[in-house]
């Protein structure tokens, strides 16, 4: 399929502007198991995406295929205007690449600067003695994508930003640091880590995860890249957060299944909540 034009994305940012009527500070995209965030938001809008004129559909049967459109308000009055993502694209669902990121070029025309991504991911571990297990959160600082393909592949469209873009700090220290500390502060540490992006659907061989460790990786999903690269080239600020859902293949030698990963998500759904909620108050 051709790429959409900027044409579309002003079409799909004016219906979802017409709907909304006021600019988000935040864009939050809701990865596998974690959807359950977008209960938490308050007066809220809720805009199928096959609502929207030139937006991709959801294909992933428990992610739910919607923008909600919501306040968080805190104890001390404060408001915070939360546009989430409750369902994304990805690559192995036959999406070309430009498609999977296609909502970050919508929120930049609705004048969002800051997203927070989220998802569940293999835990690869680290070169060191630091060490991962299923259930804990790490914020990503920076990505390894060995797939060939990119969202920005094609025409430019030079209203986004050049063709050729800086990488270095889409994932936000600042951000990052913020996320630390509210983690601290609830009582859990957030790591950090590197995120390698494999197309899947399949799971990795062992002998993939060997080689992501070696190059780097403490990570590995199936989503996210694109979504960071086209806010790189836009420049919306990044936090991405991932669920480490289970460990990579051949660390533990247990088969890996959609459901450990679902249960996973499920089971940290209360810390993942405060910690986003704790985090956009103070973005
Ligand atoms: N590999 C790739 N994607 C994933 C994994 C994994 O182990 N866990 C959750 N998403």
């Amino acid at each position: 399929m051709t790429k959409a034009k900027y044409a579309d994305y002003l079409e799909s940012a004016q219906y979802i502007n017409n709907i909304i009527k006021e600019t988000p500070d935040i864009a939050v995209i809701l990865g596998s198991g974690l959807g359950e965030f977008a209960e938490k938001l308050s007066d809220t809008v809720i805009i199928p995406y096959r609502d929207i004129p030139h937006f991709p559909t959801s294909t992933v049967s428990y992610q739910k295929g919607e923008l909600v459109f919501g306040k968080l308000t805190y104890e001390n009055g404060t408001e915070k205007r939360v546009l989430a993502m409750n369902g994304r694209f990805h690559y192995y669902e036959g999406w070309e690449m430009w498609q999977t990121a296609y909502p970050v070029g919508v929120f930049k025309l609705l004048g969002v600067e800051k997203m927070i991504i989220t998802n569940a991911a293999g835990g690869i571990g680290y070169n060191d003695t630091r060490e991962l297990v299923p259930g804990d959160l790490v914020a990503v600082c920076d990505h390894i994508k060995l797939a060939p393909d990119s969202p920005m592949r094609g025409a430019n469209i030079r209203e986004f930003g050049a063709r050729f873009f800086d990488m270095q700090s889409v994932y936000d220290k600042e951000l990052i640091k913020i996320a630390c500390d509210c983690a601290a502060k609830r009582g859990f540490a957030l790591k950090e880590g590197v995120y390698a992006y494999m197309a899947g659907p399949q799971y990795e061989t062992p002998a993939e995860i060997r080689a992501l460790k070696v190059l780097g990786a403490n990570l590995v999903g199936m989503s996210t890249a694109a979504e960071v690269i086209f806010a790189a080239q836009v420049g919306i600020k990044v936090l991405c957060i991932s669920c480490v859902s289970n460990m990579a293949a051949g660390i533990t030698g247990a088969a890996l299944t959609e459901s450990e990963v679902l249960d996973t998500a499920a089971t940290i759904s209360e810390r993942f909540k405060h910690l986003l909620s704790d985090v956009i108050e103070l973005i």
